[in-house]
């Protein structure tokens, strides 16, 4: 088997915010994907159990999603990539605004935005694969590209850390 050919999937690249009371973290994702468009459209998103923000986004129930445009950079992504929030406020040097739902949602270099409900969660493994109800969906700059996880790795030159879904060991 190549697990080399997993990296010719795309995706495209995101930043999740949950909160649960005065807690709040977020962290950046490439694995959003919204699954059905009728009635309230429905989402997936796939959070690694270690990551705070998937413990809170079990408590509170709720998720906020940033479309990230191509002009976010590596300081905005890795603040949210790579640090985590147990012990770092990540609001501290980022643009956000607060959703109808309480939850701050990153602005910053970010195309639009999603206010969703969990509706429920699957184990898989290292990973809780969240589906997610939308409650509310505003644009913020629709004429800027969104940000792929190709251009990430190919023109910003990002990497992909050990929680990130599609992580693999170097060979
Ligand atoms: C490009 C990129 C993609 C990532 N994709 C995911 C992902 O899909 N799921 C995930 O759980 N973590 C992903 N991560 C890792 C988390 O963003 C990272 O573990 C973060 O520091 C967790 O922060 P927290 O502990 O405050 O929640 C990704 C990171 C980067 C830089």
């Amino acid at each position: 088997m190549n697990l080399s050919t997993l990296f010719k999937l795309n995706y495209g690249l995101y930043i999740v915010t949950s909160k649960e009371n005065e807690n709040f973290s977020g962290c950046t994702v490439n694995t959003v994907t919204q699954i059905t468009a009728e009635e309230k459209p429905k989402l997936i998103v796939a959070i690694n159990k270690e990551n705070y923000t998937c413990e809170l986004a079990r408590k509170s129930e709720k998720l906020n999603i940033s479309i990230l445009s191509q002009e976010a950079d590596l300081m905005l992504i890795g603040t949210f990539g790579f640090r985590t929030g147990r012990d770092f406020n990540k609001l501290q040097e980022t643009e956000y605004k607060l959703g109808k739902n309480g939850i701050p949602i990153v602005i910053q270099n970010t195309v639009g935005y999603l206010e969703t409900n969990v509706i429920q969660e699957i184990d898989c493994g290292t990973h809780i694969l969240f589906l997610l109800e939308l409650q509310e969906a505003e644009l913020i700059d629709p004429e800027k590209e969104s940000m792929t996880y190709g251009y990430y790795h190919k023109v910003i030159k990002g990497m992909t850390p050990p929680k990130a879904s599609t992580y693999q060991k170097a060979q």
